[in-house]
Formats: structure tokens, C-alpha cells, sequence
């Protein structure tokens, strides 16, 4: 329907100043002189509804010579040169580059002559032409009655490719589905396994750097392109890791995104993910419901450094512009009458289904002699999902020294309940539940769960390949005491499939004996003191993941999947799973006001 104007703190999000010439690797962007709509932040546009265009220009083109054209890449009846109605309007100059300033320019546009369909859009300027793929749906009409799909972290790498690709094949044979929303974790940034973690902590060390996002962000976009719905696409932590020059361990610096005073920035992924989907944040208005697509990994770019993907902090945490803008959005919504659903890669509760609520992770600064410690506790969390089902997840982070009561979720999490949203759909635990909340109920209580779990083996016996109990051990004996290279140098040259099994096992037993105990600081009793309850009910929800780790045989698609949900004036009122294997569905959820 209409779409919201871009945040302010996001119009020049694009610009090469901010992203390429910030950093000493290179980025390929997609997105250039194109703000919006964008490949993850395209206009759906009912009938009547203008498209508004956001061009950046070098400073002194004029923004008339500009024109648009509607791409038919997906066999209709051709494309469509659209007339530019009333003046262009400057929406501001950006920052000084290379190549000087940049000026952002709306368009507004008649679309009225497009067969409703999926378009891709041509914008031709003084510069060159530039084309965003799938930028611009048009429908027929909108109920609110619409089925679209929720689901996130593909994490995409050249191993896995075929998930993402999977993906993108169930949703073409669909023609049920309006849009699509992947709440996060678009690239990988190189876990890719349980021996590749402990390899790279076994190795980093000062050197050369190398940035998987090079490669990864423009395959999974040319792969995301060949969707034949529109995608909105959101953050995920994997998408925003930093490596400064020679992986230096660096100076702490509030700098978020852009040029860093005090340190060598090699790669930023938030930098590639928005020259290369469109903005970090956004909303969308669908019939009755605004639709808050926001960036839950605004961590200061000094705690969002690591090597390659051992990074010290994964949980989320949203900064103080971006969190006016919700409340903003929140307040707007409510004046039009309008439904609220909210999607976040990260649990702003800390915890997630019902296990650690109120866990809020300290920071930790990332240092060489930590990377053993790093991967350890990221795969303790990997085995337990595997084998326990149990929660052991960075989902938000605090400063240490800060005192919980002051800490900036409680904000967050207040404004979602002042402002009722109807629910928060969430990525990140690969899993899909439900946890509905009454007015009345504090939402750091347990609630029963509805899910349906895509995970499958429950016990380690069931992990697969024949391994070893001695090397089991030895494993357990060595990761206990963080020797990380001594195990890849143990299983270094076994199939792929026992080397991971082992890494499990002995992740299994460790934490069975209670070897990684003391780790978790679980502080439910301070977070029931904010008080925060429900004014009416809501939905937290997570939603299942496209792929990821364990994608070595046909049968592993059984654990990935995605959601369809059921739309009334606009918001989710079930949801039901769908796997990537045989396109079982599983059971129903109702999401109901109780
Ligand atoms: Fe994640």
C-alpha cells in the first residue's frame, strides 16, 4: 500500500561516502543512485497509490532529466515508462565524497498504466542507468485478507547456497503469497560449520584480511532477485560483522556506521547489506497494519568486530535515533487506528521461549586470546539447540557496568506494550513458536509455548555418523581446556559429517557435566521489577530459518522452512510452518486476542 517515507537517519544510507570510502575493501553495490524502492525495501503499491522514488544525484544534476521505467522481467505485458508527476523535491544534501555531494531527490510517479505484477525499476540518469530488481509490485487490490511468508536467516555462503536457492524455488510455484519478510541473517560471514569456528580460532592472528561479504551479499541478491514476490529484507547479526585492517583488536570508539576516527575499518557487512538491499530500517503500511522492519544489530562497530565470524557479541541492540523513530511510527499508526506488528532479528526480552527472559548478555571485547573462548561458547550453544532443544542464546546484550534498570530495551519493550502491538516476529533461533501474552500478564513470564519445532534430533544418538567414544573424550578434554587447535589438528582430514558429530558429542557432554555453568547470569527477578505488562494482547513469535549449518544431504531441509501467515485487515492471525523438504505443513496457530 502506501509506503512511509524513509527515516531521516536513513535517507542518505547509500551514499558511497558513508559505506565504500569508509572501508578499505571493496563493495559492489547494488544500490547506488537508487534509495528507494530497493530489492529488500520495495514499494507495494494498491490501486491508486503513486510510487514515490528517492534518487540520489551528484550535486548540480538536475533531478528532471531523471526518468523511470517499470521493468517487465517476470513475462507480462511489457514494460512501462511512467510519467513523473509535479516537481521532484530535494530531501537533502549528503556528506562530502570522493566525487563531492550527493543531493536526494522524490519522485513522484503514475503507475496507473502497470498491469499489476511484480516490475523490476529502471531509473535512467545523467550518470547511467540503474535497475533494482523487484523493486515495485503492483496489485489488484488489497483486502487485508492476503497469505504472506515469514521466515529469516538463510546465511547465506557458497556451501549452502542451494537453501537459499530451495527457497527461492518453493516461493515461485506459489502463487498464494503476497510478500515475503526474511527477518535477518541474510549472509553468513563463514561459520558455516563446527570445524570452520574452530579453525578460524585456532588461526586468528594478525594478517591480510579477507571479507566473505565480497562474494556472499551480491550472490544471495543475484539469487534473491529471481523471487517472483517482493522481499522485505532486514539485519541479521551475521550481516553486520566488522574486521579492522590486519584484524587488529582496535580502539574503542562509539562510531557506528561511516567513517571511524580512531581505526582502519577493512569491512563493515552493515555497509555491504545496504549497498546492497536498501535500508537498515523501514516501515510498510499493508491495509490496516503497519509493518516496523527494523535493525536490531545497531551495536557500536567496536563491539561488532571480531575475526571473520568469531565475533565477542551477537545479541541485539537498537540505538537511541532508531528507537525514536519507532515510537514515532508506533504513535502515528495509533492516531490512523491502525494494527502494529513489529519484526526483530533479536529477542528484546533477553531470553527466548520462556528460557532466560531477563538474560541480558555483557559485552565483551574481542581480543586474539579470546577466539578459543568465543567459539566454545557459540558452539555450546549450536550442540544445545541440537540436542537439548534448551536456550542458550546471545538474543540482546548490556554494557557491564550498567545497571539493568537503566538499560535502553526496557525503553523498547515499553513502547511495544503502550503502543499494543499486535505482535513481534522475530528471527535469529532458527525455530518457530508462539508465546501469547493478556493484558494484565508480565512479559517476562513463562506462557506456554505453541510451536511447532522444526528441529529434529532430540538425543545425541541420534546425531548421524558412527563416532569414536575415545575421541569423544580427548574432544571434551581439549575444548575444556580451549585447546582449539589441538582438536582441528585430532579431526582435521575425517568426513566433514563425523568431524561434526564428535564436536557435538563432546559439546553434549560438556555441558551435561555442567562444565559451562557459570556462564549464564539469569536475572528474571530484576526485570519482573520493570513492571512491563501486557496492555492488550500480544504475540512474540519466532519464525523458521531458510537455511543455515546442515545442509549436507536432502533430508537436512526437513529442519528448514518458513511461515505462511493468514492476514485479516492486514495482521498475522495464524501462522503455520512449511519445510523445505517435502513442503509438509505443520499445525496451525491460531494468533487470537485472549
Ligand atoms: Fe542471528
Amino acid at each position: 500500500m502506501i509506503h512511509r517515507p524513509l527515516p531521516s537517519s536513513q535517507l542518505h544510507y547509500a551514499d558511497p561516502a558513508l559505506n565504500d570510502e569508509a572501508q578499505t575493501l571493496p563493495i559492489q553495490p547494488f544500490v547506488d543512485r537508487v534509495h528507494f524502492p530497493t530489492l529488500g525495501c520495495p514499494a507495494l503499491l494498491g490501486p491508486g497509490n503513486p510510487l514515490k522514488v528517492v534518487v540520489s544525484l551528484p550535486e548540480g544534476e538536475p533531478p528532471g532529466a531523471v526518468s523511470l521505467t517499470l521493468v517487465d522481467r517476470h513475462g507480462g505485458t511489457g514494460d512501462v515508462s511512467l510519467p513523473v508527476t509535479g516537481e521532484p523535491v530535494s530531501l537533502g544534501v549528503g556528506p562530502l565524497g570522493k566525487a563531492g555531494k550527493r543531493v536526494l531527490w522524490q519522485l513522484v510517479a503514475d503507475v496507473s498504466a502497470a498491469t499489476p505484477r511484480l516490475y523490476d525499476l529502471a531509473v535512467r540518469t545523467a550518470a547511467g542507468p540503474e535497475t533494482q530488481a523487484n523493486a515495485v509490485r503492483v496489485y489488484a487490490e488489497i483486502t487485508g485478507k492476503e497469505k504472506v511468508v515469514f521466515c529469516g536467516d538463510p546465511q547465506y555462503h557458497l556451501e549452502n547456497a542451494h537453501c537459499l536457492e530451495r527457497f527461492v524455488e518453493r516461493m515461485n510455484a506459489r502463487d498464494d503469497i503476497a510478500w515475503i519478510a526474511l527477518i535477518g541473517d541474510v549472509c553468513d560471514n563463514a561459520v558455516r560449520d563446527e570445524m570452520n569456528l574452530l579453525r578460524l580460532a585456532w588461526g586468528a592472528k594478525p594478517g591480510p584480511v579477507h571479507s566473505y561479504y565480497e562474494g556472499d551479499f551480491p550472490a544471495a541478491a543475484r539469487r534473491l532477485a529471481k523471487l517472483n514476490k517482493p522481499i522485505l529484507l532486514m539485519v541479521g547479526n551475521h550481516d553486520g560483522m566488522v574486521a579492522y585492517d590486519d584484524y587488529a583488536e582496535g580502539e574503542p570508539t562509539t562510531a557506528y556506521l561511516g567513517p571511524d576516527p580512531k581505526n582502519k575499518v577493512a569491512y563493515d557487512g552493515l555497509h555491504h547489506f545496504r549497498r546492497t538491499f536498501g535500508p537498515l530500517y523501514f516501515s510498510v503500511d499493508w491495509a490496516n497494519t503497519r509493518y516496523l522492519c527494523t535493525n536490531t544489530f545497531e551495536l557500536d562497530r567496536h563491539q561488532r568486530m571480531g575475526y571473520h565470524a568469531i565475533v565477542a557479541n551477537w545479541g541485539g541492540w537498537m540505538r537511541a535515533e532508531q528507537t525514536a523513530w519507532l515510537g514515532e511510527e508506533l504513535s502515528d499508526a495509533d492516531a490512523r487506528g491502525m494494527h502494529k506488528v513489529v519484526f526483530m532479528h533479536h529477542d528484546p526480552r533477553g531470553g527466548s521461549e520462556g528460557h532466560n527472559l531477563g538474560y541480558y548478555k555483557d559485552y565483551r571485547p574481542y581480543t586474539y586470546s579470546s577466539t578459543a573462548d568465543i567459539a566454545v561458547a557459540y558452539l555450546r550453544y549450536v550442540g544445545h539447540v541440537f540436542f537439548t532443544r534448551e536456550r542458550w542464546q546471545q538474543e540482546w546484550m548490556k554494557w557491564p557496568a550498567q545497571p539493568l534498570d537503566e538499560h535502553p530495551v526496557r525503553g523498547v519493550l515499553s513502547s511495544l506494550l503502550e503502543h499494543r502491538v499486535w505482535a513481534v516476529v522475530m528471527g535469529h533461533d532458527n525455530e518457530n513458536w508462539v508465546e501469547t501474552y493478556s493484558e494484565g500478564d508480565g512479559v517476562f513470564s513463562v506462557k506456554p509455548v505453541r510451536a511447532d519445532y522444526p528441529l529434529k534430533p532430540a538425543s545425541a544418538d541420534e546425531a548421524g555418523a558412527q563416532v569414536d567414544a575415545g575421541t569423544v573424550q580427548d574432544v571434551c578434554d581439549l575444548l575444556e581446556e580451549r585447546q582449539v587447535g589441538e582438536v582441528v589438528k585430532l579431526l582435521e582430514g575425517r568426513p566433514p559429517e563425523e568431524a561434526q558429530a564428535v564436536i557435538q558429542k563432546a559439546i553434549a557432554r560438556l555441558d551435561a557435566q555442567g562444565a559451562f555453568k557459570p556462564k549464564v547470569a539469569f536475572a528474571p527477578a530484576d526485570v519482573k521489577a520493570w513492571g512491563l505488562e501486557a496492555k492488550a494482547t500480544i504475540h512474540f513469535t519466532h519464525v523458521d530459518d531458510v537455511g543455515a549449518y546442515k545442509h549436507s544431504k536432502e533430508s537436512d531441509f526437513d529442519a528448514y522452512g518458513y511461515v505462511v501467515a493468514q492476514l485479516e485487515e492486514g495482521r498475522p492471525v495464524s501462522i503455520q510452518r512449511f519445510d523445505l523438504h517435502h513442503e509438509k505443513a505443520g499445525p496451525r496457530v491460531d494468533l487470537a486476542p485472549e
